[in-house]
């Protein structure tokens, strides 16, 4: 199992960091500055996080960025922040989304630039024609999308490659298993969010029984059993925690067993 994946023609290690709760303060700067010499070198953020603090705290401290370092943030959501937020795809929301980013991030091009909800109201293929064109103009590298189900992701991709996407999954949230099984068929990066929330009690229990075998903590094989779920798989755990986040970067060490990927992957059934 490789600890690396590529997005594009860039390679990066596959456990990245998610920052919806980064605000702009002394530890959160220290935090990202450890960040990037712990071996993460995947941050994602979004234009609607922590009402721009994300974005802007992620350019004030790292930017001019290092070459292996890829920075992808998301638009097309009207703020605040939530799981039930709906998209606005129009071209004037997502141009200004971008170049805002873009400001905040202290950068001339995004990496990688996910559409963070689809818009019902605007066809699928304006909207991949639009980010296309931002292709175009330079201002976005690659192309992902957020919240897709299956049809939307084959749809998108006769209109613009589309390099990842990054849904609700975790041991315990499967409902897009097909969308991820559909990306490890088609070399898509598939990035989980939310890969450590939702685990009760119960399954707790179960995954920190089968952590003390490998002497690690029940996020970590909650993280491990994603790894071992796709090649495809990038997972972004949150954390404001220096020790969490190298707790995070350590479960590249797990090796799971068959017999306990198996055991796992009942639990959080
Ligand atoms: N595309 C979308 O629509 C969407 C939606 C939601 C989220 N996201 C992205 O997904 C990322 C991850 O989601 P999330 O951060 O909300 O949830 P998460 O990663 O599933 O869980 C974060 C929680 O886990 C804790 N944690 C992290 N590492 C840990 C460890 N090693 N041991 C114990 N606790 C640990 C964090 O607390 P500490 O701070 O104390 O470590 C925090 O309470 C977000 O940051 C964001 O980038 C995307």
């Amino acid at each position: 199992m490789s600890n690396q994946i590529n997005i594009g023609e860039l390679t990066v290690n596959r456990i990245g960091l998610g920052t919806n709760r980064l605000t702009d303060t002394p530890e959160n700067r220290e935090l990202l500055r450890y960040t990037v010499t712990s071996g993460v070198n995947f941050i994602d953020s979004a234009y609607v996080y922590t009402g721009g603090a994300s974005e802007t705290t992620i350019g004030d401290t790292l930017a001019p960025y290092p070459d292996d370092l890829v920075v992808a943030t998301k638009g097309g959501m009207i703020p605040p922040s939530s799981m039930n937020s709906p998209g606005n795809n129009s071209e004037a929301f997502l141009r200004s989304n971008l170049e805002e980013s873009m400001r905040r991030l202290k950068t001339d091009s995004i990496t990688l630039y996910q559409l963070h909800r689809v818009d019902p109201d605007v066809p699928l293929s304006q909207t991949m024609g639009l980010l296309k064109q931002f292709q175009t103009e330079g201002k976005i590298r690659y192309i992902g999308l957020s919240e897709v189900r299956v049809e939307q992701l084959t749809e998108a991709r006769k209109y613009a490659e589309v390099v990842s996407v990054q849904n609700h999954y975790s041991l315990t949230e499967r409902q897009h298993d097909a969308v991820v099984d559909y990306c490890t068929a088609n070399n898509i990066v598939f990035i989980p969010f939310f890969p450590l929330r939702g685990v009760n009690d119960a399954q707790n229990h179960a995954l920190q029984t089968i952590g003390d075998k490998y002497q690690v903590n029940s996020q970590q094989i909650a993280l491990a059993w994603l790894l071992e779920r796709s090649p495809m798989m990038l997972p972004i755990p949150g954390t404001l925690s220096k020790q969490h986040l190298q707790e995070n970067v350590n479960v590249f060490k797990i090796q799971l067993s068959d017999e306990d990927y198996a055991r796992l992957t009942e639990i959080g059934d």
